[in-house]
């Protein structure tokens, strides 16, 4: 028998044979006052994610149960759970590296809405108070130009700007469990990934949002949250640099202007041996002036 022949039988065998216990939280808060858990038999085949396994029970053994997942692929941040015990997203783990048993539950730190489903509203709203965009004074929302940015300038805070919004940082942050109005390492971070970049000058407008009683001092840098975070973007650092930027502030240290505009682009010539686009056609009809191609 060829290898390839070899694999191809040792693979099936090992697909035949794996199953696993998936041990799922269940709660419906409409249905009955406190949650259960249940157990399905799962195959376990070689490749094979939690998400996997949990629509192969949606599928086949159980249409009531509700989680929440969208890409598959680790981009999205929807379908971060608890997974033995500790936060994952389902979809980038593999069945096989838990062992015969898989409990699934919805993240800690969050209130339920079904099953495994967390309500990360709590995430969103600090989120949303830390101002997570570039603030500018001189432009406001409507910039006219581009903004200069060397490349250091954009390394300094770019690993920040890969957070997906999954919340596992806040579920695995001690912080948070002790104290629910806690800004939190998710929201932390992205004040610390605007503040950070060279085309921002909002720090002083988001000061208020972290440096409170709930803000970036209550971090004991336990460092749950970078250990936790499936995209590397290491929560932990960005408070730390976010306090020492907070402290430079207090002093009136640090950066006082965001950067320049980029000069206007140079006015492009048409080159002659290149033709004419056609005229439009929307907006060109009688009701618009009839009909007359616009010169160009
Ligand atoms: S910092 Fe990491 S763990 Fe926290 S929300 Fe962003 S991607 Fe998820
Ligand atoms: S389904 Fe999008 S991150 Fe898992």
């Amino acid at each position: 028998m060829s290898a390839k022949g070899r694999m191809g039988n040792r693979a099936a065998t090992e697909s035949a044979g794996a199953v696993v216990t998936l041990r799922v939280f269940r709660f419906h808060p409409e249905a009955a006052a406190s949650p259960r858990y249940q157990d399905y038999r799962v195959p376990a085949a070689p490749g094979m994610t939690v998400l996997d396994a949990l629509l192969h029970v949606k599928e086949h053994l159980d249409a009531t149960l509700a989680y929440r997942s969208s890409c598959r692929m680790g981009i999205c941040g929807s379908c971060g759970m608890f997974i033995n015990g500790f936060p994952r997203l389902a979809c980038q783990t593999q069945v096989r590296t838990l062992g015969s048993l898989v409990q699934v539950e919805p993240l800690p730190n969050y209130p339920v809405l079904r099953d495994v489903v967390p309500d990360l509203e709590p995430m969103v709203a600090h989120h949303t108070a830390v101002r997570p965009f570039l603030i500018r004074e001189e432009e406001g929302d409507r910039p006219t130009a581009e903004y200069l940015q060397t490349p250091d300038e954009l390394a300094a805070y770019l690993q920040f700007a890969y957070c997906i919004k999954c919340g596992l940082c806040l579920a695995a942050c001690p912080t948070v469990a002790t104290d629910p109005d806690f800004v939190g390492p998710q929201a932390l971070t992205q004040a610390y990934r605007y503040s950070a970049d060279s085309r921002d000058g909002g720090f002083t407008a988001r000061r208020p949002a972290v440096d409170n009683p709930h803000g970036l001092w209550r971090c004991h840098l336990a460092g749950a949250c970078t250990e936790a975070c499936p995209k590397g973007v290491d929560p932990a650092l960005a408070i730390q640099r976010l306090k020492r930027l907070t402290v430079a502030a207090a002093l009136g240290l640090g950066r006082q202007r965001p950067a320049p505009l980029a000069p206007p682009p140079v006015t492009a010539q048409r080159r002659p041996d290149i033709p004419a686009p056609p005229p439009p056609t929307v907006g060109a009809g009688p009701e618009h002036g009839g009909g007359q191609a616009v010169p160009r």
